[in-house]
């Protein structure tokens, strides 16, 4: 009995452990921290040209937010945009090529300006 009551509590640990895990990363989806943005995107220079509440030599992060709202391609389509530069979208001045910034850097960017560019 003893033995069995053990197996039990170490099946509800692994459950838990799971469970914990799995919240934690539909979470960190659906709200990607805004601090941990905001400083990869300051340490990439994209902040020379944006911000998150005006328009600079780019489009204000939170108005990009609103254009692509309800566009479920946007992630791809950002993600490639930013990458390799273009212009036209906002207006004829082009946004040059980011090829530094790592892949995963730039999913947490897109993300989070996709999430409202809260901070
Ligand atoms: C030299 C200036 C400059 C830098 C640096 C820059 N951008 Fe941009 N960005 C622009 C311009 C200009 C546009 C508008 C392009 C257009 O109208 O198609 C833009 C557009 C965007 C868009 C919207 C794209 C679209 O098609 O709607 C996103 C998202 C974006 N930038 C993110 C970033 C990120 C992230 C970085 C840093 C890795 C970055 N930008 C660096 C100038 C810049």
């Amino acid at each position: 009995m003893k033995k069995t009551l053990s197996g039990m509590m170490c099946a509800v640990f692994a459950l838990a452990t799971s469970l914990t895990t799995s919240l934690t990363s539909v979470v960190a989806h659906a709200a990607p921290d805004g601090a941990a943005a905001l400083a990869i995107v300051q340490k990439n220079n994209c902040l020379g040209c944006h911000a998150v509440k005006t328009q600079v030599v780019g489009p204000a992060y939170q108005a990009v937010a609103k254009k692509y709202k309800n566009d479920p391609s946007a992630p791809d389509k950002l993600f490639t945009k930013v990458r390799n530069g273009g212009a036209g979208v906002w207006s004829e001045i082009p946004m040059p090529p980011n090829p530094n910034i790592s892949d995963a850097d730039l999913h947490t960017v897109i993300d989070w300006i996709l999430a409202g560019a809260k901070s």
